[in-house]
């Protein structure tokens, strides 16, 4: 293989390649964000990484969410409060329920960069190129507002680390003190068909907390109870450039804008630029795989990606809908175990159920999500290996974009509160009914498999 740069990226062929009206100007952008402090730390990527491996052994679950994409204008208080809650609130049902430690990491501080299907949109008659996330152009339909603008690649950086310095003060002030369930906005409580079950939850945690601090002597708050990590989609190669860097003391380059960037299924190709760029990074990253993924590309993948086979290192993200999950899942596993990398598995079970409305609305169907999730435990369990981890799209908001749950989101519904710009994603209630299923199917999972 070749000598591996930060920019050897360049000399590939790059799928949802922007084309910038001023390339000096892109030069200059990346050299200053290359000047700027990094967002995340090599030791905070070393730990996010130990934890991966523990939980490609079973020993803990991935618990990765967020928006389908953040926008500069979201980046306020209430949003980030909100979305830290229901992240941190389904781990602790996850731990509860499913009596397994819980790696938290974020879609957020980053997120910024989409991929689109078509490079133009046509209105009346005008062809524009297409809204490519707020890192890149603006939404707007006008030609200035669609045009490629570099300085968004700052801003996106800024955004990124205020975003990043209110999760980080939330976290080590005791916002996630989960003695302090009780006091968090249950508002949606009061009203769902699932208030009971929740209400039981969040007694068992704290009578459990209770318990264990009798027991180690220490006082509430003395613990350092939770980690928060960052990922985003590692789509925009020159961003991502500008923030790679080495480190004192360590071997090697890390991308320092998140913890674990992952590529998306569109720039998977063996042969491209993105994968040419995350072979480099010593970051535990991530790939999405789908029906479009063959055993021998997923084989290539993983020989380029992680060729010493190293714990933690590279986890495989499956997105391929209800419909299809159970044909497409087991070649891949059997590939995968061919190549010896002890990889971890997390199912995406949002982006292969998306469908339109006869209104043109995009939308998910609740039932269908959770439907991917069930078979993944279940065809990770009959193929010899294991389910690590799910991601999903989800928002702390009562928004109604996905139909279903326990609630009942009619498609009439929908556009009741349809915020997304970009994919349906589940709201706190869908979120958290989520993970209670979750926490249940790996109760059953783990005693099945105490009994073989
Ligand atoms: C996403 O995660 O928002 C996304 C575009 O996913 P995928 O690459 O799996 O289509
Ligand atoms: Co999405």
């Amino acid at each position: 293989m070749t000598e591996w740069s930060p920019t050897s990226w360049k000399a590939k062929p790059a799928a949802q390649e922007v084309v910038y009206p001023c390339e000096a100007e892109v030069d200059r952008v990346v050299a200053e964000i290359s000047k700027l402090p990094p967002l995340v730390t090599s030791w905070e990527v070393g730990d996010l990484r130990s934890q991966l491996a523990e939980a490609a052994r079973g020993e803990r679950f991935l618990l990765q969410g967020g928006d389908c994409a953040e926008s500069f204008d979201n980046c306020d208080s209430a949003t980030i409060a909100n979305k830290l809650k229901i992240l941190l609130q389904m781990s602790l049902v996850l731990v509860q329920g499913a009596e397994k430690r819980v790696v938290r990491v974020g879609r957020f501080a980053g997120q910024y960069a989409k991929p689109r299907s078509a490079d133009f949109e046509t209105r009346a008659g005008e062809t524009l190129p297409t809204y490519r996330g707020d890192l890149i152009n603006r939404q707007e339909f006008t030609v200035e507002a669609r045009t490629p603008d570099p300085q968004l690649m700052l801003r996106g950086y800024e955004r990124a680390a205020l975003t990043l310095n209110f999760i980080r003060a939330l976290v080590s002030r005791g916002f996630v003190d989960p003695h302090r369930l009780e006091y968090w906005n249950l508002q949606w409580v009061k009203d769902s068909p699932m208030a009971e079950e929740y209400r039981h939850i969040a007694r068992t945690i704290g009578e459990s907390l209770a318990f264990m601090e009798n027991l180690l002597g220490v006082h509430p708050g003395e613990l350092r109870w939770i980690d928060f990590f960052t990922s985003h989609e590692g789509l925009h190669l020159p961003y991502e450039q500008a923030q790679t860097r080495q480190v004192p003391r360590q071997q090697g380059w890390f991308n320092l804008s998140g913890h674990f960037p992952w590529i998306g299924m569109r720039t998977a190709d063996p042969d491209g630029a993105h994968i040419e760029y995350f072979r480099g990074i010593r970051n535990p990253i991530a790939v999405k795989i789908g029906p479009a993924t063959t055993p021998q590309i997923l084989k290539r993948l993983i020989e380029t990606l992680d060729p010493e086979s190293e714990p933690g290192r590279l986890t495989l993200i499956h997105r391929f809908g209800a419909g299809a999950i159970a044909d497409g899942l087991p070649p891949l596993i059997e590939a995968a175990r061919a190549t010896g990398a002890p990889v971890l598995w997390c199912c995406d079970p949002m982006h292969g159920n998306t469908r339109t409305t006869e209104t043109g609305l995009k939308t998910r169907r609740f039932d269908e999500i959770l439907s991917e999730v069930d078979q993944a435990f279940d065809l990770h369990a009959a193929n010899g290996s294991r389910l690590g981890g799910v991601h999903i799209e989800l928002t702390g908001e009562a928004v109604t974009e996905c139909v279903g749950g326990a609630r009942r989101v009619s498609e009439a519904d929908l556009s009741l509160a349809y915020k997304s710009q970009l994919d349906p994603r589940l709201n706190y209630e869908q979120a958290l009914e989520t993970a209670m299923f979750i926490a249940g199917k790996m109760k059953l999972v783990g005693r099945a498999s105490h009994k073989r």
